[in-house]
């Protein structure tokens, strides 16, 4: 056994494999686009490093695409085949193990896994960013940010993977409401690994859920390059900027972000599809006109509609559909996931099937201008909205959607309470979005109020 940059002991073999071994696994921690080229050197140098093939299999998995889930697959066989012709640690096959139950659609089980990683050794760095990966995809944020309290204590800020696990753990609490800690823990974990990306993407965060727009802006801006060197991610933390620019009413700067950067590559990952299509939804929420930009985002989701691999993926592919008007690709997104709710289950397939039926029903409705069948369809999948995965922030715009749904629909009483269930989960902070809408809401009951006149 050798000892990895972390110190954990590792089967790998000294020498360029380990060393590839360290960088990949610290260009994980930081989102780098170097992290693949780094594994495969590592893999190039020791075809039977074991735990290498499974990490590749997770990498794959991550990546929420159905025709990659093979290529997973095949990354299990060469993991346990490798494992088989050497002796490996307890460690290493919880790892080979947590990617069976990622490759079979349960990546609750991989979290069984990790625990049992976690439970022998609190400082597995990798083992917590990978529970935390999982769990971001799961919607599980207080099990994110139980497991980080439970290895906090084993951490010392000397140690080599501390700024990066700050950088998780700033997330967690963003997500569960404790912002000013996060905002802390966030600031401390970027001075600590200045390329950690998602630490300074978490304190981004704190600022959207406390209508800090200002602050948001002023927090990104210069520190380009904890994000630059980073893999998509970085189109990400461009999108955190825009929606920044969004609060404020600067459209023409999103939009200008939005092209220049959000969609300076027309992939069709799910996250980079994500950040595009909720940043139109809510440009054009606010009456903003997008021009023809659903258009390319449309054409990459109606190859998607088979998909199914993860509920958050799908709603954003039908996000794309809906904005294009593309009402074929539509019906057909829709048969498959009532195809895939039905087999239910799976983990992935339990969230097709609850909130992913009442929420994809909700956003069809909405392209069809059914605002009543939307709002209802959105409002019923709004309580388990969590369970699709995502940030408070990246489901925000579902939750806008329902609340524009019921004002339209004229369910003012309705829309109103779910307004100040928003702006409770924000602590109070009232952002550009609530400020407009309490007004429409208090527009609308006016109107209502005015007897109409009788035609003479
Ligand atoms: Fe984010």
């Amino acid at each position: 056994m050798t000892h990895d940059v972390f110190g954990q002991p590792t089967t790998v073999k000294p020498g360029p494999a380990l060393d590839a071994w360290n960088k990949t696994q610290l260009a994980f921690l930081a989102h780098g686009a170097a992290t693949p080229g780094f594994l495969g050197e590592a893999l190039e140098a020791d075809p039977d490093f074991a735990l290498a093939h499974a990490i590749k299999g997770m990498f794959y998995t991550l990546l929420g695409r159905r025709e990659l889930i093979q290529t997973a697959e095949e990354a299990l066989v060469a993991a346990r085949t490798a494992a088989s012709g050497t002796s490996i640690s307890v460690r290493e096959q919880h790892f080979i193990d947590a990617l069976d139950g990622w490759v079979s659609g349960n990546p609750r089980r991989a979290l069984e896994h990790f625990s049992a990683i976690i439970d022998q050794a609190s400082d597995d760095i990798l083992a917590v960013k990978l529970d935390h990966a999982t769990r971001f995809v799961l919607g599980d944020n207080v099990g994110m940010r139980a497991v980080l309290e439970k290895v906090m204590p084993a951490y010392k800020p000397s140690d080599r993977g501390y700024g990066y696990l700050l950088g998780c753990y700033a997330f967690a609490l963003e997500e569960t409401g404790e912002y000013n800690r996060a905002k802390f823990a966030g600031r401390e974990g970027v001075l600590i690994a200045p390329d950690d990306a998602w630490g300074l993407h978490a304190v981004a965060h704190v600022h959207d859920m406390t209508a800090d727009a200002a602050g948001g802006i002023e927090w990104l801006t210069g520190r380009e390059h904890a994000w630059s060197h980073c893999n998509n991610f970085r189109y990400h933390v461009w999108w955190h900027k825009a929606l920044m620019h969004l609060d404020l009413g600067q459209h023409a700067v999103a939009l200008e972000l939005y092209d220049s950067e959000i969609r300076q590559d027309k992939t069709d990952d799910y996250r980079d599809i994500s950040n595009a299509t909720s940043l139109l939804s809510r440009l054009e929420l606010n009456g903003v006109k997008v021009g023809d930009r659903w258009e390319e985002l449309a054409d990459l989701s109606a190859k998607r509609t088979e998909d199914g691999c993860l509920i958050f993926a799908d709603l954003h592919y039908l996000l794309a559909l809906v904005g294009d008007n593309r009402q074929e690709d539509i019906k057909t997104l829709l048969g498959r996931l009532h195809r895939d709710a039905k087999s239910c289950c799976n983990d992935m397939q339990k969230a097709m099937s609850n909130p992913g039926l009442s929420a994809a029903a909700g956003l069809e409705a909405f392209g069809e201008a059914d605002y009543e069948k939307a709002f209802t369809n959105l409002s019923s999948a709004n309580a388990n909205m969590q369970l699709a995965g995502g940030s408070h922030a990246q489901r925000d715009v579902f939750e806008r959607l329902t609340i524009d749904c019921g004002i339209r629909a004229g369910y003012l009483d309705e829309a109103e309470a779910i307004l100040a269930n928003r702006l409770s989960s924000r602590g109070g902070n009232e952002d550009g979005y609530t400020a407009a809408r309490r007004a429409l809401i208090a527009d609308g009951r006016a109107a209502a109020a005015v007897p109409s006149r009788e035609l003479a």
